[in-house]
């Protein structure tokens, strides 16, 4: 029987508070420690427009004005994460977008308390994914799976 496994690719952000606090290497390593192995990663600042493209979908929403702001007003991480059902295995670690309702053992949940300012954020379907890798990163910005015990002689 064929398996229902499919390696995916995904779009990761560590947003700035998570930056802030210094939680990038908890994150990274939570995703790591799952089994997925990262692509492409840059630390950068977000520009509005990028910003406003990324988060288009929130337009009419409330928080949109502050979201586009607290994303842009710190260093970022981004990443291209691979693995098997990548998507729902990232967005099971990240946890629920309100940390209040985030489980315990997620990121979200161990880790913040606001809707806005919830540390990361992970593409939510296949199509969000590669809309967001292509918005954030350029083809030469992937590295193609290269185990270190093939690349030593
Ligand atoms: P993220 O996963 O980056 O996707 C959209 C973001 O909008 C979300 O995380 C939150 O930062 C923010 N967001 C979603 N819903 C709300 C809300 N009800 N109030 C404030 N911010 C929200």
């Amino acid at each position: 029987m064929e398996s229902e496994d499919h390696i995916e690719s995904t779009f990761v952000m560590i947003k700035p508070d998570g930056v802030k606090r210094g939680l990038v290497g908890e994150i990274i390593s939570r995703l790591e420690e799952k089994g997925l192995e990262l692509r492409a990663m840059k630390f950068k600042n977000l520009d509005i427009e990028t910003a406003k493209i990324h988060y288009a979908e929130h337009v009419d929403k409330p928080f949109y004005e502050h979201l586009v702001y607290y994303v842009t007003s710190g260093p970022i991480i981004i990443m291209a994460v691979e693995g098997f059902n990548a998507v729902r295995a990232v967005r099971q670690l990240v946890g629920s977008t309100n940390p209040i309702e985030a489980m315990p053992g997620s990121l979200r949940g161990d880790f913040c308390l606001e809707q806005v300012r919830n540390l990361v954020h992970a593409a939510d379907s296949l199509e969000a994914a590669s809309r967001e890798l292509a918005l954030h990163f350029n083809k030469d910005d992937f590295v193609s799976e290269l185990p270190v015990d093939e690349k030593i002689e």
